[in-house]
């Protein structure tokens, strides 16, 4: 199946993000999400993030308007029914998943296929509570998504081998290149990055060094282009401790435990970036 329309569920982080690789690659867009004010904050990211790639002379204003042109902006579900994919991204609750999952599967085409870019939960679970198990898939991007050229393909148990040529195809047209991932906690990145982002956690607060330190430690040491606290700060704190609480309760294995430090500063509102203020202040 080639998949000429996009549904695209929360015009969040990610799912504006999925927007704007898809639009930019010439694949149609319908972005979902439960308030106008949300879909026309996405659109808007959309359009700054575009403008910034104009500046950069990377794309012209004609691409730019031909892009935005590509994307329709919806708070209703039936608007969906156009797409051969739906992509699931809004936030990290599994009650919250189910529920979406379970309306998308009941009014999309039966062949349409229903994708989740969740970075923790099962994607073998997602699909079960669905009639289209077999046209479920995890599609896993990387913030920001325009920029990253990773997509962790997660096969679910029951992902069929003509779902997921479908989304490796419209993966790789979107200028990515996807990796195929087993279903597992994590999958492959997160399982390796996020408890590394932990112990950074622990590293600090048991006063090691000063975040700046660790950080530098860390992109000088390691070649990374970003320190684990800074980022931290970008993927939010909130979501690392939410990562955390389902490996440990997946792999049942304390070494998952989130650091006191990192649940203390979501208790206080210190989010990272999104809140002005986490590690570091911005
Ligand atoms: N932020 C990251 O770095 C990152 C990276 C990879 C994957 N993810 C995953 O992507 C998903 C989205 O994360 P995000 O960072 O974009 O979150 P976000 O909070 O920025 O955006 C989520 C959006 O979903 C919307 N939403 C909530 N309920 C909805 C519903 N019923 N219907 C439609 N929209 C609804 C919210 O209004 C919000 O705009 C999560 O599953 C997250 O784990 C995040």
């Amino acid at each position: 199946m080639s998949i000429q329309t996009v549904g695209i569920i929360g015009a969040g982080t990610m799912g504006n993000g999925i927007a704007q690789a898809c639009a930019v690659s010439g694949v149609n867009v319908v972005m979902v999400d439960i308030s106008d004010a949300a879909v026309a904050k996405g659109l808007a990211t959309v359009s700054g993030s575009l403008d910034r790639l104009i500046k950069k002379e990377k794309i012209t204003e004609a691409d730019k308007a031909a892009a935005l042109a590509r994307i329709t902006i919806s708070t209703s579900y039936d608007d969906l029914q156009v797409a051969q994919l739906v992509i699931e991204a809004a936030t990290e609750n599994f009650d919250l998943k189910v529920k979406i999952v379970k309306q998308l599967d009941a009014m999309l085409a039966p062949e349409a296929i229903i994708a989740s870019n969740t970075s923790s939960i099962s994607i073998t679970k997602l699909a079960a509570v669905t009639t289209r198990a077999d046209r479920f898939i995890g599609m896993h991007f990387f913030n920001p998504v325009p920029m990253m050229a990773l997509v962790e393909i997660i096969r679910g148990l029951q992902t069929s081998d003509a779902t997921h040529a479908a989304v490796h195809d419209l993966s790789t047209r979107l200028g990515k290149s996807p990796i195929t991932v087993k279903n597992s906690p994590g999958f492959v990145v997160n399982r390796i990055l996020v408890p590394m982002i932990n112990e950074a956690f622990f590293v600090l607060a048991e006063g090691v060094a000063t975040a700046k330190d660790i950080d530098a430690g860390m992109m000088l040491g390691c070649n990374q282009p970003i320190g684990p606290l800074a980022l931290a700060d970008m993927i939010g704190l909130d979501v690392c401790v939410a990562v955390m609480d389902v490996y440990l309760q997946e792999f049942g294995d304390s070494k998952y435990r989130a650091c006191p430090l990192l649940k203390e500063m979501v208790a206080a509102g210190q989010l990272g970036r999104k809140t002005g203020h986490g590690v570091y202040t911005y």
